[in-house]
């Protein structure tokens, strides 16, 4: 695996594979990788003739009050993990060579950034949608895969492509769970062993709404209603939000004609965790994976 530090070199790099008529699948990340990871780079291998990653825990995606500096890290670590893949070229810049003195451009999506974590976490999706388009100049790549964990984050980058015209097709994934149903995120690591069995109260909340979904709820108060019962009665879980909201749109809805996502942030002792599920009218059958 080939390990590129400057963007000028990543772009020599890209526009070289390109020239060759090679295709590029492209897995950002920040690092501390899982297997929710593993998966993306795997499907993004089965995509491309080339597979590139991006290690960089972007400082303008955290709040003031965030956890920044203390994010897990493990360079060797996760380079070990990508080997596996095999990952053919990661980039892993410098803060400075990110963002140099004089900065101030910035990418920002409005309303579909507006509510649940974006309401929560002032600029958090800025520094996504920003960053993400520096990679996608930077790194080049015909496809780029995300998680469903980080639902609204899949949702904005596929808006920012559209509206900005970036050529390049956005692919999700589904979460990927613990086999208890924990759903997999480097703020696992940050859990007590007494945390991470409050922490199942996330996935078992979205249980209880994919089961009244399936005897028949339409109302998305009565999903968020089955959700929050499970979270509330959990000792120890903080909730930030239960929505459930129109899938495409993540707006607000009366009744459920279309998909809806249920979301979920909630704090666990210090760790914020979210996570969601989709339902379909159309396959009310379907449960979390
Ligand atoms: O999902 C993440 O790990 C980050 O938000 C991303 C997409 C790598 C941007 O920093």
């Amino acid at each position: 695996m080939e390990i590129i530090e400057s963007p000028r070199e990543m772009q020599q790099w890209s526009e070289a594979a390109r020239h060759r008529g090679e295709t590029i699948a492209f897995v950002p990340t920040m690092g501390f990788l899982h297997e929710g990871h593993l998966s993306l780079m795997r499907e993004g291998r089965r995509r491309a003739s080339l597979l590139a990653s991006s290690l960089f825990v972007n400082p303008t995606q955290f709040g003031p009050n965030e956890d920044f500096a203390r994010y897990p890290r493990n360079f060797e670590r996760d380079c070990e993990m990508m080997r596996t893949v095999p990952v053919d070229v990661l980039f892993a810049p410098r803060p400075e060579a990110m963002y140099p003195p004089g900065s101030q451009t910035w990418v920002e999506t409005t309303e579909i950034t507006r509510g649940l974590c974006g309401a929560h976490r002032p600029g958090h999706f800025r520094g996504v949608t920003t960053v993400v388009a520096k990679l996608f100049n930077i790194v080049k790549p015909h496809v780029a895969l995300f998680g469903e964990k980080d639902y609204q984050q899949l949702r904005a980058i596929e808006r920012m492509v559209r509206d900005l015209n970036f050529d390049i097709d956005i692919v999700p994934a589904p979460t990927v769970r613990e086999p208890d149903g924990l759903a997999m995120s480097s703020r696992n690591a940050y859990l007590s062993p007494d945390e991470r069995r409050k922490a199942l109260s996330l996935s078992c909340a979205l249980r209880a709404a994919a089961a009244a979904f399936k005897e028949g709820a339409r109302r998305p108060a009565d999903l968020v209603a089955a959700a929050a019962r499970i979270l509330e009665s959990t000792p120890g879980v903080k909730v930030e939000y239960v929505e459930a909201v129109d899938a495409e749109t993540l707006e607000a809805i009366d009744s459920i004609e279309r998909p809806v996502v249920v979301a979920i942030a909630a704090r666990v002792g210090n760790t914020r965790l979210i996570d969601n599920i989709v339902l379909n009218p159309q396959r009310p059958q379907a449960e979390l994976n």
